[in-house]
């Protein structure tokens, strides 16, 4: 006893010095590695969910609080506030060598404010409102104890049946690895900052293309897709120096992600030279049994460790069987090593070994919950994320002279369900913090305005009761605005529907009230794009309005009285049929393009459904026109050392200030792997008042022009390549070409 007790003394005196003596961090986790039993080193690779809440099914057979004693936890998930953090990390602080804890939370779109769903913020195509998104939570959540969080989700999404759509950045690579920088830098700012946290890309990789849209499913890709499509994104993660990834539940091509040396360690930890650390995603190392590649769990640690996977989220696995594995000979103590090298290190870089209780501090936390100006920049970040889908005859903006305004629907007095499918129950904080639709558009209107209201119907079921009560009060209306659309848990995690149209009698609502003759403006409330053919045809003007957050009901009014000027433009393209799906406009041409509905003969077509989409990919309206004009290239020709320079003028035409996204397409015209109809390469968001011009410039360099070919390799090969300006990827204004030459 007074040996270990004498041990203990040394190993704390030596941690205690080794941050005296300004050792390198490197340094420093190598002296701490010393100290380490393999126990305690195996410690430092398990994870628990905290007891209060769960994110996935639950296991509670452990006494967490001895094992943290022991030193036999390295990190928890799902707790937060400074309270318990501290309670928790000063049980840490008994343990022999008395390694912080590292506390982990889904933070997706938001702590206590929160933000729009990941997928609508994307549709703002504005990098630094992204950023500036994440940093808020950042700050909000590393002042309530939080260190890590599990975000971004970095996945393309494709498939708008897979419930995960709402966390992502929808389906184009080039503009989902812009967005995936954005949320590293928002999130991590300076690692080691107190208003910072680690980020997380997940789920690596390809989940999104998990088979008929079923979460959890299996993903058959090739090469060249996961290279240029659902690689790009983590990619960008790694050059914004993202500190952890989290593999994904799929397996690819036959082997679960959890166990996929190629990814983990060949690709993120080899070619990338990633040195942060990968967790498992809940339970996944021990699903690798389920999935049928391993037989017990024995067997799943030693997949999962080699593959080069460092922290077990939940499963038990490692905690169980890695000490056995290392004394069989069949895992080298060296990966056992690399893994808690890896979690040591991020500890150290975020100051927990020289104060672990350095994001407990309650003062802090309640200046943080508490800060106004979050509330005004997630006001405005809600603004930029609704998407203006129709607007027949000018309908909006609305005047704020109105006198009577009938506002229907049963998402009109909802609150909770603004918030999405990813907030976070903050400790103290009421969970209704948000201001509802209704509120918004009291606090807008002026005391001239009647405000009328009525529910309607239910989000779901048959109920028609309430039909008659919303004709009633849209008779006595100037103008009525119908709320419909989604519950927030209809869209997340195991959320996938095969039936994607507006659930319930909610757009039979819409038929009766558009029978009064009133004009009616459509708010469609969701996390994934929906099939909604009879809104789409016969609503005169239609917001897409996703689930936007805390701010939901003054970004909405803003958008509706004109005081934002909608600029939001689709990143996933919406379907007319859950038939079309997967649907993306990214396609190829193949061997028969169909170039019409009309015609079927022996082409790539339906013969009883259109092959277009129902909103394209980079869609969305403004209050404004914008005139697109005096495309110049500065060359025709460029050898793969050089560039081009694109400029083209963009002209406010109509009467309101605005903001255009500018997006940029090539095609390459012939390839030795076939190229896609058109990628978007670059886009500029600008803001123009009305009549006001600007000529923006696009750079072309090689790489806007490689593709992955047949050799695994990323090449420009020579040839010509058609250049698109557009508003969308229909709605193409602008068009030239040139030539790579050799
Ligand atoms: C499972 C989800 O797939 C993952 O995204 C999440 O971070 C973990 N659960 C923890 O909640």
């Amino acid at each position: 006893m007074k040996k270990l007790i004498f041990t203990t003394f040394i190993c704390v005196t030596l941690i205690a010095n080794l941050s005296a003596q300004k050792k390198s961090i490197d340094q420093r986790v190598d002296s701490v590695l010393q100290l380490m039993t393999i126990d305690e080193k195996i410690g430092q690779l398990n994870q628990y969910n905290d007891d209060w809440t769960a994110t996935g099914p639950v296991r509670i057979d452990n006494d967490k609080v001895g094992q943290i004693q022991k030193g036999q936890v390295g990190s928890l998930l799902n707790t937060v506030g400074t309270e318990r953090t501290r309670s928790w990390q000063k049980i840490a602080m008994q343990s022999r060598l008395k390694i912080p804890l590292l506390f982990g939370q889904d933070v997706i779109h938001g702590y206590k404010t929160t933000f729009p769903i990941p997928l609508a913020e994307s549709c703002s195509w504005d990098l630094e409102a992204i950023e500036l998104s994440a940093r808020i939570a950042a700050t909000e959540a590393s002042a309530s104890g939080v260190h890590w969080t599990f975000a971004p989700m970095v996945d393309i999404a494709r498939d708008p049946r897979w419930g995960r759509v709402m966390e992502g950045a929808g389906e184009d690579p080039y503009l989902g690895a812009k967005i995936a920088y954005a949320r590293v830098k928002g999130f991590q700012g300076n690692l080691g900052d107190v208003n910072s946290v680690m980020a997380c890309a997940k789920h690596f990789a390809a989940y999104g293309a998990a088979i008929g849209g079923r979460d959890y499913n299996s993903v058959d890709m090739s090469d060249r897709l996961l290279w240029e499509t659902y690689l790009p994104p983590f990619k960008a993660t790694v050059d914004a120096g993202v500190a952890t990834f989290m593999n994904s539940f799929n397996d690819i091509n036959g082997v679960p992600s959890t166990g996929n040396k190629n990814l983990q360690r060949d690709i993120l930890k080899g070619k990338w030279n990633f040195g942060g650390f990968v967790v498992s995603d809940w339970g996944s190392i021990g699903e690798m049994i389920n999935h049928g590649n391993v037989k017990n769990d024995y067997e799943a640690a030693l997949s999962a460790i080699t593959a080069g996977s460092d922290m077990d989220m939940e499963s038990r696995c490692y905690k169980n069987n890695l000490a056995k594995l290392v004394t069989d000979g069949k895992v080298p103590i060296v990966l056992i090593d690399d893994a808690v090298k890896r979690i040591l290190k991020k500890k150290f870089e975020l100051g927990l070994f020289d104060d672990p209780f350095k994001y407990c501090n309650a003062e802090r936390e309640k200046k943080q919950l508490n800060n106004p100006d979050n509330a005004i920049k997630a006001r405005e970040i809600a603004s930029k994320s609704i998407v203006l889908l129709k607007n027949e005859n000018h309908l909006l903006p609305l005047s704020k002279n109105i006198k009577t305004i009938a506002f229907i629907g049963p998402l009109v007095k909802a609150l909770k369900q603004n918030k999405g499918f990813w907030d976070v129950e903050v400790p103290g904080v009421d969970s209704n913090f948000i201001v509802s639709q209704w509120e918004g558009l009291k606090n807008k209107v002026g005391k001239n305005t009647k405000l009328l209201y009525a529910r309607g119907c239910n989000i779901e079921g048959e109920n028609r009761d309430g039909f008659a009560e919303a004709v009633n009060i849209a008779k006595q209306a100037d103008v009525v605005i119908l709320s419909i659309g989604e519950r927030r848990d209809m869209s997340g995690e195991a959320k996938s529907r095969s039936n994607i149209n507006i659930p319930g009698v909610q757009e039979e609502l819409l038929k009766v009230l558009l029978a009064t003759g009133k004009p009616v403006v459509v708010l469609i409330n969701a996390g994934r794009p929906l099939v909604f053919n009879y809104t789409a045809d016969n609503a005169p003007a239609i917001l897409y309005t996703w689930w936007l957050g805390s701010e939901a009901g003054n970004a909405i009014a803003d958008v509706l009285f004109g005081d934002y000027n909608p600029s939001a433009k689709l990143t996933m393209t919406f379907p007319r049929s859950v038939g079309q799906i997967p649907i993306y406009y990214s396609h190829f041409n193949t061997g028969r393009p169909a170039n019409s509905d009309d015609n079927h003969i022996y082409n790539s077509s339906y013969t009883d459904l259109s092959i277009y989409p129902k909103f394209e990919f980079g869609f969305g309206l403004s209050y404004t026109t914008f005139n697109y004009s005096d495309l110049k290239l500065s060359q025709k020709k460029m050898k793969n050392d050089q560039q081009i320079e694109v400029s083209v003028t963009i002209t406010n035409s109509g009467k309101l200030d605005g903001e255009e996204i500018v997006q940029l397409y090539l095609r390459d015209r012939v390839g030795s792997i076939v190229r896609p109809t058109e990628e978007l390469k670059d886009f500029k968001k600008i803001k123009l008042k009305a009549g006001e011009a600007k000529t923006i410039q696009f750079i072309i360099d090689k790489e806007k022009l490689s593709f992955y070919n047949q050799q695994l390799q990323w090449v420009a090969e020579p040839g010509e390549f058609d250049l698109m300006i557009g508003a969308s990827s229909k709605d193409i204004r602008l068009k030239d070409s040139f030539e790579l030459i050799e």
